[in-house]
């Protein structure tokens, strides 16, 4: 893929403006021997600490709905505040934390003057059938409309834009609702870093490879020797930095948080699948085993007492699925990677010649639709069924199909041309970039007996 070249002059700005908000910061010392990273305290970092400026503050969030189209706006002027609240979190992905009297949401990290914060839980905490869970993707983000609508609500109440609105003007967040562009996150920021992560201006064509993502969930963290879709880097809490590399945070900033991501590694490192809460048909369960053993294991592992997983990458063309991600990071800006503070300085802990996918773990599979990495297809069933996968589709916010194990959805004949934008970004376009539902036609090859008792399987992980 072609980088894009934006205007000299709109981006020289951005720079600029980027550059003045970082000037400050000492640098603090990490005194990696002397610390004990804690779990707890990661968990607490994630919810109290904003590690990037603040998208948006209480005041905003309660009043974002007078920035939604009319009849979403007359419904929410009428109903009571805690209704409204609901409207809120429901319209942006948002869950109220657990234990918390505020009930401030989740999803974002609440610093002690009431700024909100983009977190690590914006898109790696969500629910699934109703349940929520720190760790799970979450699959009803609304990223860009969130920014969007934080934007004209600070316009309306003439507050004063804040850095990451001057960002959000280029920057796409995500096209489809459940899916955002996070591959920003890293190479994209990286152009503005020499090794030693000092913000520079970026030397080279900006490589700016837009497209959108469904998170992974992060329990298989600790079985995975590389990160990430392609597999290009190892596990470290270094790599969990790319998220800072915002040109707002300077070096020092970075750097200064490096025991709190010690402390988030640890977290990720004990977060567990949950179990499927249904019931499951042993019997059938049992046949779809011996199929996953004989088809599947030798990419995906083994389950149960002494599951191994293999940490195998599959060559794109063997796998067949879309190939924007893989074509997003090139194997320059893996060497740019390799060569920085975020591995070490140690490109030993890269690898620059991935050739495709990662065939990911497939622990608490049931919990993490929509599937393939891009989240094109909602349901376990449409992956083993690739005729039957839809190609436009929208997903319901809260059902979950126990059947066919995934996302409910509807479909439609073509992309929606009437509603809002936000109405519009609920739908997935499987014929847009990065956004394909073909390939992985592996479990095709099977009979369909054996799909069925392959699903009942897939249950039980
Ligand atoms: C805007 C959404 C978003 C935010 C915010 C975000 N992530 Fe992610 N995360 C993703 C997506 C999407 C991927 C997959 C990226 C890829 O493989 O190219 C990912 C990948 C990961 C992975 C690799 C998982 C694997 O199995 O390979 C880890 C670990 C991770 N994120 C942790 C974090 C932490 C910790 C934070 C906060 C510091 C964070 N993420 C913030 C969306 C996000
Ligand atoms: C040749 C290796 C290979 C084989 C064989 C294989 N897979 Fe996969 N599988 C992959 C790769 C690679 C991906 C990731 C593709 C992507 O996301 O683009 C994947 C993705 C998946 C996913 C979606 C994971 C997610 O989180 O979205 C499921 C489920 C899955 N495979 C199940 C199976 C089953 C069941 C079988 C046996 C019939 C099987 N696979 C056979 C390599 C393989």
């Amino acid at each position: 893929m072609r980088g894009v070249l934006i205007p000299a002059a709109l981006f020289g700005l951005a720079v600029i403006v980027m550059l003045a908000a970082s000037a400050q910061g000492d640098e603090a010392p990490t005194d990696a021997k002397a610390f004990e990273p804690s779990a707890a305290r990661g968990y607490r970092h994630v919810l109290d600490t904003g590690y990037v400026p603040a998208t948006l503050d209480e005041k905003v969030l309660a009043g974002i709905w007078m920035a939604w189209p009319e009849a979403d706006r007359a419904a929410a002027e009428k109903a009571d505040p805690a209704a409204r609240r609901a409207m809120v979190f429901a319209r942006y992905g948002f869950t109220p934390r657990p234990d918390d009297p505020k009930g401030a949401p989740l999803q974002l990290a609440r610093a002690k003057n009431g700024d909100l914060h983009l977190s690590c839980f914006t898109c790696h905490a969500g629910q699934i059938d109703g349940r929520v869970m720190a760790g799970l993707p979450n699959v009803n983000i609304a990223l860009q409309s969130l920014v969007e609508d934080a934007r004209a609500t600070r316009t309306a109440l003439k507050l004063p834009l804040r850095a990451h609105d001057m960002a959000a003007g280029f920057i796409p967040h995500g096209g489809t609702t459940g899916t955002t562009n996070a591959v920003v996150f890293s190479i994209v920021l990286l152009q503005f870093r020499n090794q030693d992560l000092e913000v520079v201006p970026p030397k080279r064509r900006l490589h700016l490879p837009h497209h959108d993502l469904d998170a992974p969930p992060l329990w298989h963290y600790k079985r995975k020797t590389h990160l990430y879709m392609d597999g290009f880097a190892k596990p470290s809490h270094r790599a969990l930095m790319q998220f800072l590399l915002v040109p707002m945070n300077n070096k020092a900033k970075v750097v200064g948080f490096e025991n709190d991501y010690r402390d988030i590694q640890a977290w990720i490192q004990q977060v567990e699948a949950p179990k499927f809460p249904y019931e499951i048909d042993k019997a059938l369960a049992a046949q779809g085993e011996k199929v996953f053993s004989a088809s599947c294991a030798a990419c995906h592992g083994t389950y149960g007492k002494d599951g191994r997983y293999p940490n195998r990458i599959i060559p794109l063309e063997k796998v067949g699925t879309d190939r924007a991600r893989f074509d997003a990071i090139r194997e320059e800006d893996r060497l740019v990677y390799s060569r920085s503070w975020l591995s070490e300085y140690d490109p030993q802990r890269v690898r620059l010649d991935t050739s495709g996918y990662v065939a990911p773990p497939l622990d608490g599979i049931w919990a993490t639709a929509p599937y393939l990495h891009n989240g094109s297809v909602p349901t376990l069933h449409h992956l083993f069924f690739p005729d039957e996968r839809p190609r436009f589709w929208k997903r319901d916010p809260k059902a979950y199909d126990k059947t066919r194990i995934g996302l409910k959805f509807e479909t439609a004949e073509a992309m929606p041309t009437e509603g809002s934008r936000h109405d519009k970004r609920h739908w997935f376009d499987t014929t847009a970039k990065g956004k394909s539902n073909q390939g992985h036609d592996f479990p095709a090859k099977l009979s369909k007996p054996a799909r069925r008792a392959l699903l009942e399987y897939l249950k039980t992980l």
